[in-house]
């Protein structure tokens, strides 16, 4: 896996530092509250157990999955839901968790769709942000680390599914999807 990597970015160890310190704002701006974690499937899981794991406000969780590029390096615009939460988040404060905002179209669709259930609040917070290829205008609340635009994986980040167990974040060789 790690041959397929151009450069790596991201260290476990800068990762977990960074994560803390998240970790804790979040706990400030959350304290006395109940605030539902909401990951958006594949690509935060490793981030959402990290993260979670490092809270020490009480929390629920739930799960989203929203359909991404296919095999593809570049978004379409396109956003389809394949599985929606379990429970009911209005009158609740909801955190979303992503893996990665590019576009931001996963996320104002995902934005539209929750703020109609009547939460009392979202947040959005994301562990690397692709400002540059902004398309649409979304503005996390935590970011984790900024990213340039390069097609990134490793730490729950795939392309065609593959390199999401790489414990680290790093830029993907360009012969490996331009073959
Ligand atoms: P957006 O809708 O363009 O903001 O795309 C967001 C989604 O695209 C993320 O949740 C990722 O699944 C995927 N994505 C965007 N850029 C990258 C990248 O560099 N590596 C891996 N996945 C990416
Ligand atoms: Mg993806």
């Amino acid at each position: 896996m790690y041959n397929d990597l151009e450069k790596i970015l991201f260290t476990e160890e800068q990762i977990q530092t960074r994560i803390k310190e998240i970790a804790a704002q979040i706990d400030k701006d959350y304290a006395g509250e109940t605030p539902v974690v909401v990951g958006i499937l594949k690509g935060c899981f490793m981030f959402f157990a990290d993260l979670v794991r490092q809270m020490k406000t009480n929390i629920e969780i739930d799960f989203m999955s929203i359909s991404s590029y296919g095999n593809n390096t570049k978004s379409s615009g396109e956003v389809k839901m394949i599985k929606d939460l379990d429970r009911t988040i209005e009158g609740r404060h909801v955190i979303i968790i992503e893996d990665i905002i590019d576009t931001g179209y996963t996320l104002k669709y995902l934005m539209t769709t929750l703020s109609a259930r009547n939460p009392k609040s979202i947040k959005l917070c994301t562990l690397l942000d692709k400002k540059s290829r902004r398309e649409v205008d979304i503005s996390p609340d935590y970011v984790c680390f900024d990213v340039g635009d390069e097609f990134v994986v490793g730490y729950g980040l795939d392309y065609a599914q593959l390199y999401r167990n790489l414990p680290v974040i790093g830029v993907l060789k360009e012969s490996v999807y331009k073959k």
